[in-house]
Order: structure tokens, then sequence, then C-alpha cells
């Protein structure tokens, strides 16, 4: 990283990927949790890492960076805050199950209210949940992205250096190119690789305790060793983590023991798969 830019004072010059600002000097190490679509559980697997993380002592933020569809809140039974500053003139960040948040959705008179906003205005804002928040020091700021390749992820990628890059992803859409293109943009633009995290992997019929494999098995295994990634885990259909998060009630804090550990595990195997500055 370019010490001389990451110093690079507010207000200043927008970054580039190849020498990024840092909007987030408060911040020691970022990961950038990504997918090729929506619907993978991007947000989910954001929220748990973000918990997880603060259960191994910590200081994490989680920037919820899906402006148009910002389901950080509900995720963290944060939903029905509102924005609040602080004497000097920085917004408070929400803070539950141990860390701070971020999110559009605090901004906004309900959380179903459509933000019709131009690109570019969200690219602000987001900066400005950057720079104008009082996030404290901290260990982590996870940022859960919107899923694709477009202006937000590249946006980030200028504006900080980001220590690593997760990416989550179902079995099914593992051999679709969607993945291949989230994965192609973090290498071009040069960010980290931690890994991938295999969502909806399997289903165990509850009564039965019979496993089904919806989606097939093994395409998350090809997957990172086409792209030289780590699979850092794989978590399956569970009826009880969509439940706990509707309800704000992440797996890893209020989940089963055995839920806890899916994420824990995940955590473990990122933190040992890159050299984050700790
Ligand atoms: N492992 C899982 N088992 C069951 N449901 C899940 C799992 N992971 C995510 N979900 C559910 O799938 C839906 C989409 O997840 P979400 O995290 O919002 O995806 P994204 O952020 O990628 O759009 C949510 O309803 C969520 O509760
Ligand atoms: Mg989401």
């Amino acid at each position: 990283m370019n010490t001389k830019t990451a110093q690079a004072p507010k207000g200043t010059r927008y970054g580039t990927t190849a020498i990024p600002n840092n909007r987030a000097p408060y911040a020691k190490n970022v990961i950038a949790v990504t997918s090729g679509k929506g619907g993978v559980g991007k947000s989910t697997v954001s929220v748990n890492l973000a918990i997880a993380l603060a259960q191994l002592g910590y200081k994490v933020g989680l920037l919820d960076a899906d402006v148009y569809g910002p389901n950080v809140p509900r995720l963290t039974n944060t939903d029905l805050e509102k924005i609040r500053w602080n004497d000097e003139s920085k917004i408070i960040p929400s803070e539950n199950y141990g860390i701070k948040i971020m999110s559009v959705a605090l901004t906004t008179p309900t959380s179903d209210t459509p933000l019709v906003w131009r690109s570019s205005v969200a690219v602000s804002a987001l900066i400005q949940f950057l720079e104008d928040v009082a996030w404290g020091e901290l260990d982590f700021m996870v940022i859960d992205m919107p899923p694709g390749t477009g202006d937000i992820q590249l946006t980030m990628a200028q504006e900080l250096p980001i220590t690593a890059g997760v990416i989550v992803t179902t079995p099914q859409l593992l051999a679709a190119d969607d993945v291949s293109r989230a994965i192609r943009m973090f290498e071009s633009i040069r960010v980290p690789m931690a890994g991938l995290v295999e969502n909806m992997s399997y289903f165990i019929a509850p009564d039965t305790k019979n496993r089904y494999d919806i989606f097939g098995t093994g395409a998350g295994e090809r997957l990172a060793q086409r792209y030289n990634l780590k699979l850092l885990g794989q978590i399956p259909i569970d009826m009880k983590i969509r439940e706990g998060s509707d309800h704000g009630e992440p797996p890893v804090a209020l989940g089963s023991d055995e839920q806890k550990k899916y994420y824990q595990d995940i955590v473990k195997a990122m933190l040992e798969q890159v050299a984050f500055n700790l």
C-alpha cells in the first residue's frame, strides 16, 4: 500500500485501484464481502462474520454498502433506529451484538423506503459513512457489498485499502459466470482474496437427518481450485438461520452451537489465510 496516499486528507481526490485512498484510517483491516448475485446470503454471512470477529475480542464495524437493498439493520435488529449525531457532528453508528453498524436504511423514514439515487449519490453517501461516522478505532471494518461488479465495488476498492475479499456463493451459482466475474473483478483491481464461502451447500432434513445435496456437490472445491482460492467453509440450508436472521437474531450470536460453529470456523479459516494487521 502506498502510505503517502493512504494518509491523504479528507476531501481528497478520488483514489485509483492501483493507489487507493484510505478513507478509513481508523480501521486496521477492511474485509469486503461480495457475490456475483443477490440472494445468496451475502448479508447474512457479513453480519455473522462481523459478530464472530467481535466474539474473538476484536473491535468491529459493519458497513452496509448495499445501498439499494440495505438488509443489515433488519438482520441486526437495529431497523427501528434513526440516525443520530454526536457533539462533533459525526454520525453515531448503531450498535448491537458487539459490533458498530452503519446503513443507509438508518437514514430513511422506514426500512422499506426505496432509495432512488444515481450511483454517484450512492457513492458519495458511502464515502460519508466512511468519513463522517464516529466508528472509533476498529480492528476490522466489514463491508457488505452490493451484488455484482459495479460502481460501488469499484469505488470501495479505490477509496479503501481492502485487506481481504470474501466471495459468497451457492453451489448452484458456482458454475455460473456471475461468480467468476466477481472473483475476476477482485483479481483485476488487485484485492487480496481471503477465499470463498459456499452458502446453502446442503440440507439436513430435521426429521430424518438425511442429507440432501440439493444443488450437487464439489462445485465449491472445483471453483476454489480454478481460481486458486481457499474454500473457507460450507454453510447448509437451515430454516433456523433464515428464521433467526429475519427476526434480527443472528445465528452466530443466538443460534445453536452447531450454527455458531459454521461462522466461527469460517472466521478462523479467514484469519489463518490472510496476514491481517493486528
Ligand atoms: N444458510 C442459510 N440457510 C437458510 N437460509 C439462508 C441461509 N443463508 C441465507 N439465508 C436466507 O436467504 C435469504 C437471502 O440471504 P441474504 O443474506 O439477504 O442474501 P444477499 O445479501 O446475498 O442478497 C435471506 O432470507 C436469508 O435469511
Ligand atoms: Mg444483502
